[in-house]
């Protein structure tokens, strides 16, 4: 048993902010199921949206966020993320991020950032490092949090389950509203569990893009925030709505990595295999349309021709530029036989990014007392249903930073007696396979049923198929010890499950939904969240 004044489930951009600024308020514990690295956030290329131009302006980046949303974005919310996004910024540049400047002789101040545009953007207005963002903002949160001595950190531990009145001594009060005081944490490297019991608990676990098959995301990114907060009470919403990245490197192994849609903001071009451009019959702003929009048309293009993937060509920016702006995806690709300032990209979409979530205040505050979220695992109401390029990183430090200064979080909790994990001891090996298996099904389920365009019968089908292999794993669960692999596969199974009831339940497209029985949008049933 470990007692914490705040516990962080995740460590990307939105858990160690919030860590970094309640270590000031109490004792944290970080816990994260890899390394510090491993995550999201990480990964990020492009940038960090924010109005830092003076031919900008607020108003600006709140309508684009709500256009390529579809118009389901919260326009307060938006407003009131877009308008701290300076600061926050600020904030990043204060804690010793290095964005690239205009110039670098400049001093790194927010009116000498270079910016750079990407879809659905009316301006130029992503911050950005070269095109490793995530990292350089990663390894100065890293740095950051290891020197604090209010906060520890636990690589290699799992969160099972949030800590709820299920788990707490029978002999105590019954408490009326859902409570979280913590979680169980499986350690990854001795396999035993340990209940850490925290005042206030972070889940930011990030998004769950391994559902599918093929996507951009790291291999933590199973969704276990999603289905932790679901199962103990929290409504999530909007889960129809995951957005494929128009450019991942096509890779017939299954094994892409992200062309950021930046090199596109530079002006890369998408063409079909035969070299005929196509973006300019689907959109005004052509290859740099809202990203539900390329991805879709790409979709119909591929289905029309029936070839593999198509090409970005990026051959007619000068290849200094090229190998300035984009030094990792030049190098990737050089790895995979591609000089990208001679040929062209070979690139198709994969899952990258979900809209919808844990149904979050502006403060990061959820249904359940005490437990906040922030990041992609959150749904503030900032995306809609198509997040706009970029968001996300800004998303994750305003919900973060407003949730650990949220005024509720000094209260003095006394923590209740919680029930030890009780543990199976025999394991089936011959059983094993329902975990395997299973996983791959899953991706196979969603990547084929439920990807850019659906349809009822398929949902359907998706859904009667991902039921019973939920069973098969929940069963195998309650009978064997705990392993990641068990956990991961159950948590997909149900993100699987939340992603296809939602998408049955909004009969129409919008942004990242399309459904070929419903081709249309329909604002009279449908201007509305999707809520499980
Ligand atoms: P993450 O950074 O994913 O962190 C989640 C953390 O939770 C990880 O540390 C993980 O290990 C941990 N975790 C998960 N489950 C558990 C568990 N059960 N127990 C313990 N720990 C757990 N967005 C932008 O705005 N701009 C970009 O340029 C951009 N580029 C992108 C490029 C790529 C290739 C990808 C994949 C995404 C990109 N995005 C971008 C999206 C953005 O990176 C993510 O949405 C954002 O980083 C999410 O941050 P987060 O803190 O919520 O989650
Ligand atoms: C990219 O660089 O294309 C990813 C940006 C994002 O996901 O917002």
């Amino acid at each position: 048993m470990r007692n914490y004044d705040f516990l962080v489930i995740g460590s990307g951009l939105a858990g160690l902010v919030f860590a970094l600024e309640t270590a000031a308020k109490g004792k944290v514990a970080i816990i994260t199921k890899k390394s510090l690295y491993d995550c999201n956030t990480d990964y990020a290329q492009g940038g960090i949206a924010a109005v830092l131009d003076i031919k900008d302006s607020f108003e600006e980046h709140v309508n684009d966020t709500y256009v390529a949303g579809c118009e389901l974005g919260k326009k307060e919310i938006i407003r009131q993320i877009v308008k701290e996004a300076p600061a926050r910024i600020q904030y990043l540049i204060d804690l010793g991020t290095k964005f690239t400047l205009e110039n670098k002789d400049l001093d790194p101040r927010l009116e000498n950032l270079s910016l750079t545009r990407e879809g659905g953007h009316s301006q130029k207005r992503v911050a950005y490092s070269a095109d490793s963002t995530g990292h350089e903002v990663m390894t100065a949160l890293i740095a950051a949090c290891r020197k604090n001595e209010n906060i520890d950190i636990y690589e290699n531990h799992l969160a099972i389950d949030l800590i709820t009145q299920h788990h707490i001594s029978q002999a105590q009060h019954f408490i009326p509203n859902i409570t979280c005081w913590g979680a169980y944490i499986l350690d990854i490297t001795t396999n035993e569990i340990e209940i850490f019991r925290a005042r206030k608990t972070m889940l930011a676990t990030g998004g769950g893009a391994q559902a599918y098959s093929y996507n951009t995301n790291p291999d933590i990114a199973t969704g276990d925030g999603y289905a932790m907060a679901h199962l103990a009470g929290a409504r999530i919403v909007n889960m129809e709505f995951v957005q494929f990245h128009p450019t991942a490197f096509y890779d017939p192994e299954g094994n892409p990595f992200l062309i950021s849609e930046a090199v596109r903001g530079e002006g890369a071009i998408l063409k079909l295999k035969n070299g005929d451009t196509f973006m300019h019959k689907y959109h005004p702003l052509g290859c740099l349309a809202p990203r539900d929009i390329v991805s879709r048309a790409i979709d119909f293009e591929l289905r029309k021709s029936g070839d593999k993937h198509l090409y970005l060509d990026a051959t007619h920016i000068p290849a200094e530029k090229l190998k300035l702006h984009f030094p990792y995806i030049y190098k990737k690709c050089a790895q995979r036989g591609v000089d990208i300032t001679q040929a062209p990209i070979p690139v198709v979409p994969a899952a990258h990014y979900f809209c919808g979530g844990i149904i979050t205040t502006i403060d990061g505050e959820t249904d359940i007392r005490n437990l906040y979220t922030a990041g992609e695992v959150a749904c503030t109401g900032l995306h809609g249903a198509n997040r706009l390029a970029s968001n996300s990183l800004l998303e994750a430090l305003v919900i973060s930073w407003r949730a650990a200064h949220h005024h509720t979080i000094n209260d003095e909790v006394e923590f209740p007696e919680i029930l030890p994990w009780l543990e199976t001891t025999e394991f089936n090996e011959n059983e094993w396979v329902i975990i395997s298996h299973n996983r791959k099904i899953l991706n196979t389920i969603m990547q084929g049923y439920v990807g850019i365009t659906r349809s009822r019968r398929l949902l359907k089908y998706a859904n009667s198929r991902i039921n019973n292999i939920y069973e098969e794993i929940n069963n195998f669960y309650h009978h064997n010890p705990v392993r990641k692999e068990v956990i991961e596969t159950r948590n997909i199974a149900i993100v699987a499950s939340l992603i296809v009831r939602s998408a049955l339940m909004r009969k129409e497209s919008r942004g990242a939904h399309f459904v070929y029985d419903y081709p249309e949008k329909d604002d009279v049933k449908y201007l509305k969240d999707t809520i499980i």
